[in-house]
Formats: C-alpha cells, sequence, structure tokens
C-alpha cells in the first residue's frame, strides 16, 4: 500500500512536470481558430516550387493552396517557416494549427499527428548525371536525400546503396549532386522536374520512380473538427477550380491525387 502511494505521487508528479514542460499549450480546435480569424500554419519554405521564399516572400503551390482553404474557412493565415525537421514535431507542442510541406502519408508519422486528406499525389524519383531507371540502378552508389523524410527512409530500404547522406534542406543534397560529391539525389517528382528545367545546364538527368507517395497537411494528433474542416474546404477548392488553376500555374497540370 504504501509503495503505491509512493509510485502514484511519483507519477502524479510526473505528469506535472510533463504539462509544465510542454507549456499546457492546447491544440486549438476548429471553433477557437475561427475566433480568433486566422489559422498559424507552418511550412519550410526551402522546397520549390511547392513552399520557397521569393525574396522576402513565402510563396508556391502548398502555399497558395493553404491560403485558399483558409479563406473558404473564412480565415487569415499566419505564416511559419521553419527547418523541416521542426516541423510535425511542432505540432506535437501546438505552436502552430497546421503543417503543409509535402509531407508523405506515412503510417509511422500517423502515429504522432493526424493528416487531411492529400492535396497532391507524387513520389521520389533518382536524379543523377546518367539516367537511374529503378532502386537496382543505385547499387554501390552514394545518395544524397534531405534529413528526415521519405526519401531517405526509402533510400535505406535499397540495401545494395554504399552509402546514404543526409542533408538539413534538399536544396543542400542537389549541390552535392552537381558538385560531384555523390552519385545521385532522391527527391519529388515535381521538384526534381522544375529543378531540371530551371538549370538546363546542370547536366542532370531525371531517372526512374523509387516509390510513390500522397503529399497530405497535418493538424495535431486526434484534432479532427480541424482536420476535418480542411478536408472540405480543400474539396471546395478542387470543385470550384480554384485547385486547378494554382495547380496549373506551377504544374501546367493538374496533381491532385486520382
Ligand atoms: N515528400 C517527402 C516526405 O514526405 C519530402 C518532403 C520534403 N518537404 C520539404 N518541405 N522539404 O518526407
Amino acid at each position: 500500500m504504501k509503495l503505491l502511494d509512493t509510485c502514484s505521487a511519483w507519477l502524479a508528479a510526473a505528469v506535472a512536470v510533463t504539462l509544465v514542460t510542454a507549456g499546457v499549450a492546447q491544440a486549438r480546435p476548429i471553433e477557437a481558430i475561427k475566433k480568433d480569424g486566422k489559422i498559424i500554419i507552418a511550412t519550410e519554405g526551402q522546397f520549390a516550387p511547392f513552399n520557397f521564399f521569393e525574396g522576402a516572400k513565402l510563396t508556391g503551390f502548398e502555399v497558395e493552396v493553404a491560403e485558399a482553404v483558409a479563406a473558404k474557412m473564412g480565415l487569415k493565415v499566419e505564416w511559419k517557416s521553419l527547418s523541416f525537421d521542426a516541423l510535425l514535431t511542432g505540432l506535437q507542442q501546438d505552436r502552430w494549427d497546421m503543417v503543409i510541406a509535402s509531407h508523405g502519408i506515412t503510417e509511422e508519422r500517423a502515429k504522432a499527428v493526424t493528416f487531411t486528406e492529400p492535396h497532391y499525389c507524387s513520389g521520389g524519383v533518382i536524379i543523377a548525371k546518367t539516367v537511374f531507371k529503378s532502386g537496382a540502378d543505385l547499387t554501390g552508389k552514394v545518395i544524397a536525400v534531405q534529413t528526415g523524410t521519405t526519401y531517405m527512409e526509402n533510400v535505406k530500404k535499397v540495401s545494395a546503396v554504399k552509402e546514404v547522406k543526409n542533408f538539413p534542406q534538399d536544396t543542400d543534397a542537389r549541390a552535392a549532386l552537381v558538385s560531384g560529391r555523390v552519385d545521385a539525389w532522391v527527391t519529388d517528382r515535381f521538384v526534381g522536374m522544375s529543378s531540371l528545367a530551371a538549370n538546363p545546364k546542370s547536366g542532370l538527368k531525371m531517372g526512374g520512380f523509387l516509390f510513390i507517395e500522397r503529399i497530405a497537411s497535418a493538424v495535431s494528433k486526434g484534432n479532427t473538427g480541424l482536420a476535418g474542416e480542411i478536408n472540405k474546404a480543400l474539396a471546395a477548392t478542387m470543385a470550384d477550380g480554384s485547385y486547378a488553376k494554382i495547380s496549373n500555374k506551377y504544374f501546367k497540370e493538374d496533381i491532385r491525387c486520382k
């Protein structure tokens, strides 16, 4: 009995400490966000053409889609830009309401956050100085990927790869390939396409898909009220032509999941 009491006292203390360190922040329910009139959205800002800076201005396909979705919800957006690996963690700490940064829906991530419906479908492609068609072509090669991405996860699954080099930003992984420090770079298909188009003299070639994925925004785990409203608003942008207009502007095609 005595021991049990001591145990529960310790447990209570541990819970209290956890609450204090977490700042007792609560995930904002949709009602609180609506009352405030603005939604706080975090992204990276280094993943063109999805989220990037044009001078001091955050822009890109995902930034415009999120703004269209927020407008449908009657909300203004307060943007935050952070390193990629801080984004989902910040959701768990309730530092922002939503994250949109080209996250592929994975089982592992879905344990920590709640995903909305996907806003596009794509996949990881292999880019190199010659055409690498599939994972088999990565045998004995050194591959550059952005840390914490599904590219890293999937390249690691290719056991014949010699080495996976991680970079904090996808643009650093690309630079490593351009300067010949690695044999290939695995990134998003549309990121690769736009990078190749913007730098025709780089000598980089688009290879095959390593895997495909559905890309969605995320809210804090269990904030289904907010996720539901985002889903409704996203569907509305897809129904009224505004999504297609943004997609065509960046990709000359509609990249929604079919
Ligand atoms: N699609 C990949 C993933 O799910 C990469 C996302 C990278 N996004 C970014 N903003 N750098 O991990």
